[in-house]
């Protein structure tokens, strides 16, 4: 349970009081917001669940998911086991992305509730040790946010230089567009001052200027806003784009890093136990500065992985994972990645070659209503033709990588999507709780609802729903529970080390996740400044190491491992407590059945064998 008298650092103690020296009161402050009680690297053990609040339930049945829904729904959440929520933009906004087009940093959407509709929230999750982070979106506003309004109206008001304006719209070519199927030009113009501005996303959607000291002022404001409402953190969106630099792609750049360093360092100093994760569509060796040393974001989203899992299931072949993850740099201690299969947005195919993305569009799209973006507007079910085991495996690759796994809401309960409907909504369809009307979600009337619920024969909410799976015990939901509860059992999973097993069949993934060893002393070679600092400051970790396989094949596979580094190993497989034979001389022999896998626990000789059950999660 959450511990409201935890200690916490002074200043940190006056803003939860609501009290800044001299006796004024921060505006975001709520006096008695509950904190989560444990350690400040929670965040590196934790599952994420990321929730479009507007679909997850209907409080007040307007047809719409609000804060009270969401609130009433937090039993579920617990009962899931995952540890900390991710909040789709929740704030003021004329929605025409989704919400990451805001008009108000300071306030709720008036549709999802009020200020206090989300204290109350946040008490009640933090009372039961779930966290919360939101959005956060800094490059951008909507063309409805009043600083905007303001700024487009003349050259010469004082909001003038809050977003980036030009002459022509020539300036910056090497950059490029990112929306690049429904936005011609980063550009647009505006007639009253003569000018255009700069937008990297939909061009209702200008960036701000981050050349302005008032702008970044403002966002270190709004940071601290929510901070102190009780957030547990941010996921930062489209950060790479934060700056401009002539003959320069625009992405990346050392004064976005800078920026995120001072949004860390307002973080470190007064909220200690909270988390930035960035949204960072990068190749590995950019994706990584992102941590900077240890002094830019906790957390970064593996992009360029989550395609790769899908190549390798429908290859067959465990390279595109094991290639990535070789191109992936160590990242500094106390950091993490964020690794997903589905969320809000498209499956992305930016961070792919050519010729990949043509394998995923042959294999995935069998329509082109599907394409969205550079990518596949779909839900994870559907992708895999709704199969089951192909679901467990990728989820058992998702629980097992290096990462925090981050799931999106109804992948629970393997929901399915609706590609005729605009954007990214095609995955963005209510939450199905029952066989009931509307699903469950809503009491509201069908025509009132913000999208259709499915109710197609296969995915609609009568063959697919939280209350059927909940009383089924070999359900989909039930399964990806008990893989919630081992994971905690093994908090190897999320912070070990990751060794990749050698095996002749290439449609074999093993790998051993091993708790981190005492620091040795610095061996020459091999390990870049990342590693050496995270094996010099990381905390040696007690338990055993964690053996991995997974069978990429629709076909039994044999898989005959090397765990020569392993000897005298005995594996006792994870979800049954079964004993496997030990670790012998030469190949150790494991035989997968269709897209099966296996987790172990390679328990020393001494271990006895009372220490183990014979059957269920023990
Ligand atoms: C990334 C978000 O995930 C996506 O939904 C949004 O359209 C863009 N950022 C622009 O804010």
């Amino acid at each position: 349970m959450a511990d409201a008298g935890a200690p916490l650092a002074p200043r940190s103690e006056r803003r939860r009081q609501g009290r800044l020296p001299g006796g004024l009161r921060l505006p975001g402050i709520r006096p008695g917001a509950l904190p989560v009680a444990g350690d400040r690297e929670w965040y590196r053990r934790a599952v994420f669940y990321e929730v479009l609040i507007r679909g997850f339930f209907d409080g007040n049945d307007d047809g719409m998911g609000d804060l009270a829904g969401l609130r009433a729904k937090l039993d579920y959440i617990e009962w899931l086991g995952v540890d900390c929520l991710w909040l789709l933009p929740f704030y003021p906004s004329p929605l025409r992305d989704g919400g990451y087009d805001i008009s108000d940093f300071f306030t709720v959407h008036p549709d999802l509730g009020t200020l206090d509709d989300l204290g109350a929230f946040l008490d009640d999750a933090h009372r039961r040790n779930i966290r919360v982070i939101a959005d956060l979106v800094m490059n951008h506003t909507s063309d409805q946010h009043p600083w905007f309004v303001e700024s487009r109206a003349s050259r010469d008001n004082p909001k003038a230089d809050w977003y980036v304006w030009n002459e022509d719209d020539t300036r910056w070519p090497e950059a490029r567009i990112v929306f690049v199927d429904v936005e011609s030009s980063n550009w647009t113009y505006e007639p009253a001052r003569q000018q255009y501005y700069w937008h990297r996303f939909y061009s209702h959607q200008p960036d701000l200027n981050y050349e302005n000291p008032e702008v970044v002022d403002s966002m270190l404001g709004i940071v601290r806003f929510w901070l102190d409402i009780g957030l547990d953190g941010f996921r930062l969106d489209a950060v790479p784009y934060l700056f401009q630099q002539d003959g320069t792609s625009g992405e990346n750049l050392p004064e976005t890093h800078a920026m995120l360093r001072r949004v860390r360092k307002e973080v470190d100093a007064a909220y200690p136990d909270r988390v930035l994760l960035a949204e960072a569509n990068q190749w590995p060796a950019d994706l990584v500065d992102y941590f900077g040393d240890g002094d830019e974001c906790h957390m970064c989203f593996h992009f360029p992985l989550m395609p790769r899992l899908f190549m390798a299931v429908r290859r067959e072949q465990r390279f595109p994972v094991t290639e990535i993850l070789a191109q992936t740099p160590e990242i500094p201690a106390g950091c993490q990645w964020a690794i997903f299969l589905r969320n809000h947005d498209e499956l992305t195919l930016e961070k792919v070659t050519e010729e990949e993305r043509d394998y995923m569009v042959t294999e995935y799209v069998k329509d082109p209503r599907m394409r969205r973006h550079m990518g596949i507007g779909r839900r994870l079910a559907p992708l895999l033709d709704n199969d089951r085991r192909l679901a467990e495996l990728l989820q058992a690759l998702l629980f097992s990588l290096p990462g925090s796994p981050v799931l999106y809401y109804g992948d629970e309960i393997l929901m399915g999507d609706n590609v005729y409907l605009g954007d990214r909504d095609s995955v963005r369809t209510p939450m199905q709780w029952s066989p009931d009307r509307n699903g469950g979600f809503s009491r509201g009337d069908f025509a009132q609802l913000y999208l259709p619920p499915l109710m197609d024969p296969v995915y609609g909410y009568e063959a697919v729903n939280v209350e059927a799976q909940r009383r089924n015990p070999s359900s989909f939901l039930q399964w990806i529970r008990s893989m919630l509860q081992v994971r905690k059992q093994f908090p190897v999973f999320g912070t070990g080390t990751f060794e990749v097993v050698a095996c002749a069949n290439p449609s074999i993934l093993a790998y051993v996740r091993s708790p981190v060893p005492p620091p040795a002393p610095e061996a020459e070679g091999g390990r870049g400044r990342r590693g050496r600092a995270a094996a010099a400051e990381a905390p040696p970790q007690p338990g055993n190491p964690v053996l991995c396989v997974h069978n990429l094949s629709r076909f039994a596979q044999p898989a005959a491992l090397d765990l020569s580094r392993w000897p005298d190993r005995t594996p006792v497989e994870l979800l049954g407590r079964i004993r496997f034979p030990a670790v012998g001389v030469g190949t150790y022999g494991v035989t997968l059945g269709p897209h099966g896998f296996y987790w172990f626990e390679l328990l020393s000789q001494q271990a006895e064998p009372g220490d183990l059950v014979t059957r269920g999660l023990g």
